[in-house]
């Protein structure tokens, strides 16, 4: 019962606050503190001509009766202009435009010079030098130059040596070579030459010490472990596996054509087709045979 009679006296007070609340509104010194309402009171331009200031209604109320009823002019507002897109002639290129021109053309020209560089190097070169094809010279003037450098004449540019392929051998010759090597040994019969032609790899096949010529036996004789072939190659001696490797060999209209990119493996042991023996001492002695 106590907490009923509470709850009532509650809510009958929260009433009277509410009443209050919406008269002080309403009154002009709503939301005024003391001091603002005496300087407003003090002010002869806010003087309504009494001692105190109108309230909010009352002021609404007093300039709706100042107001003169139907002379109010609606003036109305000129109608919005429709948007004209600029002409473009007359505008000319804008610095948006400019600027992503620029940009566009900056990164097409970059793109194709790198596009053009790598081009450029995945384009098939000519090669020249070891690995292509080498137009030794005219053959009758390399076999002069056989002939006068005592039966071997060493070409850097190919790592190889060329000597001369004896006539009388052509026929064991064919039984024992493929077309790509006869083809410079049987030149001199075929074409009329004094001699044929060998191009020799440099490299010992057993492993790959560079072969010099040994001038006092006319053989070829290598300083690692002392294999040993004779002029156009073959195994002789030592522990090579074959005889010297060789690049297939073309005569192009009387000119001496080495492919240096092919190179045909050495005959096998006992290929002795020119039946050369050692024309004096050896220059790596004894070889070991293996
Ligand atoms: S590398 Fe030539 S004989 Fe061994």
């Amino acid at each position: 019962m106590p907490v009923v009679l509470a709850v009532i006296v509650l809510v009958v007070l929260a009433g009277v606050v509410l009443v209050g609340a919406s008269r002080r509104r309403d009154s002009g010194a709503a939301g005024l503190s003391r001091e603002v309402r005496r300087s407003d009171r003090s002010n002869p331009a806010l003087a309504t001509g009494g001692d105190e200031a109108l309230s909010g209604r009352e002021f609404e109320a007093a300039e709706a009766a100042a107001r003169p009823a139907g002379d109010v002019a609606i003036v109305e507002s000129a109608p919005p202009v429709p948007f004209v897109a600029p002409d473009p002639v007359a505008l000319g290129v804008t610095r948006r435009q400019f600027f992503n021109r620029g940009i566009v053309g900056m990164m097409g020209f970059g793109l194709s010079g790198f596009g053009g560089a790598c081009l450029a190097f995945l384009w098939p070169q000519g090669v020249s030098g070891f690995g292509s094809k080498i137009r030794v010279g005219n053959l009758i003037e390399v076999l002069a130059d056989v002939e006068n450098n005592n039966g071997f004449v060493y070409k850097p540019e190919g790592r190889m040596w060329i000597t001369a392929y004896p006539n009388g051998a052509v026929e064991k010759a064919r039984a024992a070579y493929s077309p790509a090597e006869l083809a410079g040994m049987t030149a001199g019969t075929e074409q009329g030459f004094d001699a044929g032609i060998v191009a020799l790899y440099q490299k010992c096949p057993h492993l790959g010490c560079r072969v010099p010529n040994c001038v006092s036996s006319q053989w070829f004789e290598c300083p690692c472990h002392g294999s040993q072939f004779n002029q156009v190659g073959e195994k002789r001696g030592g522990p090579s596996p074959r005889g010297m490797d060789r690049f297939a060999v073309a005569v192009d209209g009387g000119v001496l054509v080495v492919d240096t990119g092919t190179i045909v493996q050495g005959p096998p042991i006992g290929t002795n087709t020119t039946g050369q023996e050692a024309e004096g001492p050896h220059c790596i002695g004894e070889a070991g045979g293996h």
